[in-house]
């Protein structure tokens, strides 16, 4: 069984046989996971000898943290990922010869980045994976447990259709994404609200690095959409800047990079210029030709347009908000975890230890094409038929109640204030003292897991004394 259907969990299921009966359960429409709205593209070394260029680029990013085996794995494999995509019929944009194109992003040394419909790269992969999926998939369904005995997982717990109950498997696969909805600015899809990292919090299975929240530095947050529109990188990979309201390219103040600082130093520079200025930042595409920006950036164009912008002569009013949780379950090479047998976890809700403090752009639907059928392998070569089921009584406890949705908002609120860019001690205490009091509420489940995940991203944040990588913490009580 899959949980997810994302980029993790519909790859992994092209690796397996369609006689392995499976089942992908997806939260809500299958479309509704961040993979869909991924834009940028996937970093991949874009020869031989670019893999240690992409090594390097990627444990520099990382400031020191990654585990570095981890990361020349992903590398090195990652080109076979992708050449398996384009053998199973994926088209990555081309030039009118034929060759693919890649694109630059922030901290990358070499244009690495293949891309799929202009900035539409996850809407296209995702599409290609639904089309060639084998096996049925389960709308709207809910993990709201993880079920286990004598340290093996034999399923999950659901909600779906107004009903709970458990669906038992051989080997079960988390692949459910991040916790973008626990901040109140976000480019993640609706769904993803770490249900499932409070679940693991609460069977005690380890999770590494939740400190580590990344914030995309241009989004267009000025709307009343839940999912914030993202302003790729690629557009500054490929020359647009980012200017105060008077025009000053004022990034060169915090790093000689300017706009293709890493992802962490260039959201960070934002939060201060502004807090120090008080003057609004904007995104200049106007470097780009009307025609090339349109077919190159279909989505941001349309979207923009939408609300009300001319691209690219329009400047785009942007902040960072939260992008990609760096944290998560800890991994090994094939998705497997400590002490507990036949559960794999993969893609955005799996620590691999390859992003280290701060992930190098679209390095992570990279790690989630590699990842995957590394975990396919392993299911391959060691699912058990005789496993017997065992049952499991579903539990009783309400997932909602009266009183939640306004608990979720004010979480949402402090999330963002006191656990955000730039994190200060006090406040991540307060922010701790109020999840603590919620808990002791009569609340539902699932704003129980909310807290939970909120609580681990908190501790581990106070944890950290000192700033690294997206981790970024300021004064001394
Ligand atoms: C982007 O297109 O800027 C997002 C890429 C990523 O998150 O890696």
């Amino acid at each position: 069984m899959i949980i997810g259907s994302g980029v993790a969990g519909l790859n992994a299921s092209m690796y397996l046989p369609k006689s392995m009966d499976t089942l992908v359960v997806s939260k809500d429409y299958a479309w509704e996971c961040n993979t869909f709205f991924a834009q940028g593209g996937v970093a991949v070394a874009s020869s031989k000898t670019d893999i240690s260029l992409h090594v390097e680029d990627t444990l520099n990013a990382g400031d020191g943290h990654c585990n570095q085996d981890i990361v020349e794995l992903m590398c090195i494999e990652g080109q076979n990922r992708i050449k398996d995509l384009m053998k199973f019929g994926f088209e990555f944009d081309k030039d009118s010869k034929g060759n693919l194109l890649y694109t630059k992003e922030a901290a990358h040394s070499t244009s690495r980045i293949l891309h799929a419909g202009g900035d539409a790269t996850g809407r296209e992969l995702h599409l290609f994976l639904m089309k060639n999926l084998k096996f049925p998939i389960l709308y709207n369904t809910q993990v709201v447990d993880i079920l286990i005995k004598n340290n093996v997982c034999y399923g999950v717990e659901v909600f779906h259709d107004g009903k709970v109950f458990n669906i038992y498997a051989k080997k079960i696969v988390i692949a459910s994404g991040g916790i973008g909805s626990l901040y109140e600015y976000h480019t993640n899809s609706r769904s993803i609200s770490a249900d499932l990292h409070g679940i693991c919090y609460e069977h005690g299975i380890e999770l590494r690095d939740m400190e580590m929240m990344q914030f995309h530095p241009t989004v267009f947050v000025k709307s009343r959409v839940v999912r914030k529109q993202l302003l790729s990188e690629s557009l500054r990979g490929e020359g647009a800047t980012i200017v105060d309201e008077d025009g000053n390219r004022f990034l060169f103040d915090y790093d000689k990079r300017g706009e293709l600082s890493p992802r962490n130093v260039v959201s960070e520079a934002l939060y201060e210029y502004h807090k120090k200025t008080n003057k609004d930042i904007y995104l200049d595409v106007s470097n780009f030709q009307e025609n090339y920006f349109k077919k190159r950036f279909p989505t941001i164009y349309f979207n923009m347009k939408n609300s009300g912008f001319n691209l690219p002569k329009d400047k785009i009013p942007i902040s960072p908000a939260f992008h990609y949780a760096i944290g998560g379950v800890k991994t090994d090479f094939n998705g497997k975890i400590d002490n507990i047998k036949d559960i794999y976890f993969i893609g955005e809700v799996a620590s691999t230890g390859a992003h280290g403090a701060n992930r190098l752009a679209s390095n992570s639907l990279l790690e989630g094409l590699v990842f995957s059928q590394r975990a396919a392998k392993d299911i391959i070569k060691t699912i058990s038929y005789n496993k017997k089921n065992r049952h499991f009584a579903s539990s009783n406890e309400q997932l909602v109640k009266n009183g939640d949705k306004e608990l979720k908002n004010e979480l949402r609120n402090f999330m963002w204030q006191n656990a955000g860019i730039v994190r200060y001690k006090a406040d991540l205490k307060k922010a701790l003292n109020r999840v603590e009091e919620m808990l002791k509420l009569p609340i539902g489940k699932l704003i129980r897991l909310r807290l939970l995940t909120s609580r681990g991203i908190i501790k581990s944040a106070l944890k950290r004394e000192k700033s690294l990588g997206a981790h970024y913490i300021k004064g001394k009580n």
